[in-house]
């Protein structure tokens, strides 16, 4: 299906960064002010959207704000139903001339819900603009005063959420590794890293530039706690 992009509005997937209020870009912010509807992403388990909490000083006062469940997963094509849902409601406000606006965690191109969306509607013909948002990993590195790769270091981008054995191998090659999502199976990544030599290096930042962001730099010690999903870890391989 196409859509005739001169009477439809235009699609912005925005990118309002991890949390702290002063981390949108102006671009951001500009795409924000103009928007007539904002799709606030959320999981099937939180009835709140940090996305909108950030976007939403930048909005305008008669916006319409529409909340949007999206399972967390891990085959796309199992779930197509709830996103085909989402797409149609996200179609017909585009049909009606308005812009709309996804707000999203971060980055929109970075392990991001939008990037599901963002196919959907490419296949469709919307007019999509993305924005680049700051990700959380680079939050955290300026946060804590920890330069994540300089030189000729290899820097490893590792989904905790993914098979342990993919981990171990990437683990090995890395010099410095921001490790994301880890809430699910820290227990083992904490493993992971002291069998690697990268615990002893290994900060975790949850939350970063939220109000109750936390910084924990024994992570060996918390193993056993459950984490927010919002938690990534830093390390770097020491090579003294
Ligand atoms: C689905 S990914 C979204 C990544 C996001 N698009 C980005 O650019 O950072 C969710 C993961 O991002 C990381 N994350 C996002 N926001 C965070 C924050 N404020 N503090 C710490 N980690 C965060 C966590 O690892 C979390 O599990």
């Amino acid at each position: 299906m196409t859509l005739n992009k001169k009477l439809t509005g235009t699609f912005y997937g925005i990118g309002v960064g991890p949390g702290d209020p002063e981390l949108l870009t102006v671009k951001a912010i500009n795409a924000l002010k103009k928007i007539d509807v904002l799709i606030a992403p959320k999981t099937e388990k939180k009835s709140d959207s940090v996305a909108l909490s950030i976007a939403q000083p930048y909005l305008k006062s008669d916006v319409e704000i529409i909340y949007q469940t999206f399972p967390m997963i891990k085959d796309f094509a199992e779930e197509t139903e709830i996103f085909e849902a989402n797409k149609e409601e996200i179609l017909n406000e585009l049909r009606g001339g308005k812009n709309v606006g996804f707000a999203t965690l971060g980055d929109p191109m970075f392990y991001s819900t939008y990037i599901y969306i963002f196919r959907l509607l490419k296949s469709c013909g919307v007019k999509i603009e993305t924005i680049a948002g700051v990700p959380a990993f680079l939050a955290i590195a300026a946060q804590i005063g920890r330069p994540l790769a300089f030189g000729n270091d290899i820097l490893t981008i590792i989904p905790a959420t993914a098979d342990l054995d993919a981990i171990k191998n990437a683990l090995d090659r890395a010099d410095s590794t921001v490790l994301m999502k880890v809430y699910k199976n820290f227990p083992e990544v904490v493993d992971e890293l002291k069998v690697c030599g990268m615990i002893d290096e290994a900060i975790l930042v949850s939350r970063c530039g939220l109000d109750d962001e936390k910084i924990i730099t024994d992570v060996a010690a918390h193993k056993n706690e459950t984490l927010n999903y919002l938690s990534t870890i830093l390390t770097r391989r020491n090579h003294d």
